[in-house]
C-alpha cells in the first residue's frame, strides 16, 4: 500500500471513529437469555436433536434447563436460537403468530414438504389453505362422513389381525391412518393398486423427511424427492381426472378434499400439489404414532384397561339394545375415560415435540431480549413433562384430566396443555385425530387383547419412532 493511500485510510478511520463509537453506544446493550452458542455453524445442534425417549425431554434439555432455565439461547439448525420449555412464553408465541412471531421451518424441510407446503406457508397464503383445511375437517364434516370412514377402516385393519401371531403394531397404525386420509383427500379405496403404490412412494418419502438432508447419490433424502416427484405426478395425473369430470358436469366425486379445492379455491396446480402431499403428511404420521403410543402405555396400567372396557360394553351393549349398528356422534361423545386416555398418551408421548418460529421483531419477555430474525423454538415436550405443571409427570395417569385436568398439575388446571399447538397455527386436524385414536381404541378394547411381544420404546428422532415398530400378539375377546 502506499503512503499516501495509508494516509487516506487513516484519515476516513478517524473521520468515521466518532461516528462507530455514538452508533456504539446508542445500541442498548442487549440482555439475552442465558445459554452458549456451541460450535460455529453445527452449534449444539447435534446434542439438541440426540435420540432419547419419547417419555423424557433427553439429556441435553435437561441439562441446559437445570442450568439456565426454562428459556435458555443456543445455536440450533445453522441460526442463533431462543429454547423455550417455558409455557408462558410458549403461549405467548402462539397468540403472537404473525405479529411478533412466524413460522420458519428449516430450508429442508420446504424442499421436501414443497414451497407451498402448509407447514411452511405465512401470511395469506398461510390464511388460505388453512381456511381449505378447516373446511375439510369440519364439525360437520367430523359428525357425518369422516366419523363412519373412520370406524370402517378401523375395523377394515382390527379385523386382519391374526390371533397369537406376531406383527407391529406402528404398522397397523399407520395402514389405518393412511387409508383414512387417501379414502378422503383422493378417494383412493384401500389396498387396491393405486392406493398400494401411493403407500409404497410415501413410505421412501417419510424416510427422506427423518433423515439428514444430504442431496448424494443413494442417500434416504435423494431417494425421498424421487418419491415425491411420483407422488407429485400421481396426484397430477388425479387432478387431470378431477379436472376432465369437472367439465363434464360430474359431481360424482364431490365429497373428497382434491374436488373441492379443484373446484372452490383458487390454488395453482403446484400449490394444490403440496397442500396435498402437507395434509397426507401431517394427518398420516401423526394420529398414527399417537394409537402406537396408546398401545403401548396401556398394557402397563391394566387399570385403565379395565376401565375403558367396562365404558366401551356399556356403549356397545346400548347400541345392541337399541338395535344400532354404527357409532354415532352421541356415542363417541360418551366415551368420556377413552378422552382422558388420549390426552394422557398426547401428553407423556408427545408426538410433536417442538415448533419452528423465528422472531419478526424485537421482542422483550420476562426482562430478556429475543433479537429479530433468531429462530425461536417453543418445546411442547418439556412443558408436558414438567413436574411444575403435572404432577408426576412420567406417569401414565389418565384419571389426572378428571374434572377437566384438575388434577393436571400443581397450577390446578389443564391450561399448560398444548399437543397441538396454538393460535394462528393450531391443528387443523384436531378433533379429527381425536376422533380416529378413540374410535380406534373402542373396537380394539371391544375385541382384543394385546400384549408387546417384544421390548420396544418409543424414541425421539426427533420424529417419534418405535425402533421395532412396537410388536404385538393379540388374542380375541368375545365380550360384548
Ligand atoms: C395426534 C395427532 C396430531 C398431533 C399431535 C398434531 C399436532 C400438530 C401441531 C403441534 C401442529 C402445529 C404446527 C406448527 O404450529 O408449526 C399441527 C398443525 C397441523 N396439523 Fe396436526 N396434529 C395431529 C394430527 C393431525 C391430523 C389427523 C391432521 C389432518 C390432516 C392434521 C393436520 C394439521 C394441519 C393441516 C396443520 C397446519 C395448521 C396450520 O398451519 O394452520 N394434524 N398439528
Amino acid at each position: 500500500m502506499s503512503d499516501s493511500y495509508l494516509n487516506l485510510w487513516l484519515l476516513s478511520l478517524i473521520l468515521a471513529l466518532p461516528i462507530i463509537l455514538l452508533f456504539r453506544r446508542k445500541q442498548p446493550k442487549l440482555n439475552l437469555p442465558p445459554g452458549q452458542m456451541g460450535w460455529p455453524l453445527v452449534g449444539q445442534t447435534i446434542g439438541y436433536l440426540r435420540p432419547h425417549p419419547a417419555t423424557t425431554i433427553g439429556e441435553f434439555m435437561e441439562q441446559h434447563i437445570a442450568r439456565y432455565g426454562k428459556i435458555f439461547k443456543s445455536s440450533l439448525f445453522g441460526e442463533p436460537a431462543i429454547v423455550s420449555a417455558d409455557a408462558e412464553l410458549n403461549k405467548f408465541i402462539f397468540n403472537n403468530e404473525g405479529k411478533l412471531f412466524e413460522c420458519s421451518y428449516p430450508k429442508s424441510i420446504g424442499g421436501i414438504l414443497g414451497k407451498w407446503s402448509m407447514l411452511v406457508v405465512v401470511g395469506d397464503m398461510h390464511r388460505d389453505m388453512r381456511a381449505i383445511a378447516l373446511n375439510f375437517m369440519s364439525n360437520a364434516m367430523l359428525r357425518t362422513t369422516m366419523l363412519k370412514d373412520v370406524e370402517r377402516h378401523a375395523l377394515l385393519v382390527l379385523n386382519s389381525w391374526k390371533q397369537d401371531f406376531k406383527f407391529s403394531a406402528q404398522e397397523e397404525a399407520k395402514k389405518f391412518t393412511f387409508n383414512l386420509m387417501v379414502k378422503n383427500i383422493l378417494s383412493l379405496e384401500p389396498e387396491t393398486p393405486e392406493a398400494e403404490a401411493l403407500k409404497k412412494a410415501y413410505a421412501t418419502f417419510m424416510k427422506g423427511v427423518v433423515s439428514a438432508p444430504l442431496n448424494l447419490p443413494g442417500t434416504a433424502y435423494r431417494k425421498a424427492l424421487q418419491s415425491r416427484f411420483t407422488i407429485l405426478k400421481f396426484i397430477e395425473r388425479k387432478m387431470e381426472e378431477r379436472n376432465q369430470n369437472i367439465k363434464g358436469g360430474d359431481k360424482g366425486l364431490d365429497d373428497d378434499l382434491l374436488s373441492w379445492v379443484l373446484k372452490n379455491s383458487n390454488l395453482t396446480s403446484e400449490q394444490v400439489l403440496d397442500l396435498i402431499l402437507s395434509l397426507l403428511f401431517a394427518g398420516h404420521e401423526t394420529s398414527s404414532v399417537a394409537i402406537s403410543l396408546a398401545l403401548y402405555f396401556l398394557p402397563a396400567c391394566p387399570r385403565a384397561v379395565q376401565q375403558l372396557r367396562e365404558e366401551h360394553r356399556e356403549i356397545a351393549r346400548a347400541k345392541r339394545e337399541a338395535g344400532d349398528v354404527e357409532l354415532t356422534w352421541d356415542d363417541y361423545r360418551r366415551m368420556e375415560f377413552t378422552h382422558w386416555v388420549v390426552n394422557e398418551t398426547l401428553r407423556l408421548g408427545n408426538v410433536v415435540r417442538f415448533l419452528h418460529r423465528k422472531a419478526i421483531k424485537d421482542i422483550r419477555y420476562k426482562g430478556y431480549d429475543i433479537p429479530r430474525g433468531w429462530k425461536v423454538l417453543p418445546v411442547l415436550a418439556a412443558v408436558h413433562l414438567d413436574p411444575s405443571n403435572f404432577d408426576h409427570p412420567q406417569l401414565f395417569d389418565p384419571w389426572r384430566w378428571q374434572n377437566n385436568g384438575s388434577r393436571g398439575g400443581s397450577t390446578g388446571t389443564s391450561n399448560n396443555f398444548m399437543p397441538f399447538g396454538g393460535g394462528g397455527r393450531y391443528c387443523a386436524g384436531s378433533e379429527l385425530a381425536k376422533l380416529e385414536i378413540a374410535i380406534f381404541i373402542h373396537h380394539l378394547i371391544l375385541n382384543c387383547e394385546w400384549q408387546l411381544a417384544e421390548q420396544d420404546q418409543a424414541f425421539v428422532y426427533p420424529f417419534v419412532d418405535f425402533p421395532k415398530g412396537l410388536p404385538i400378539t393379540v388374542q380375541r375377546l368375545s365380550l360384548i
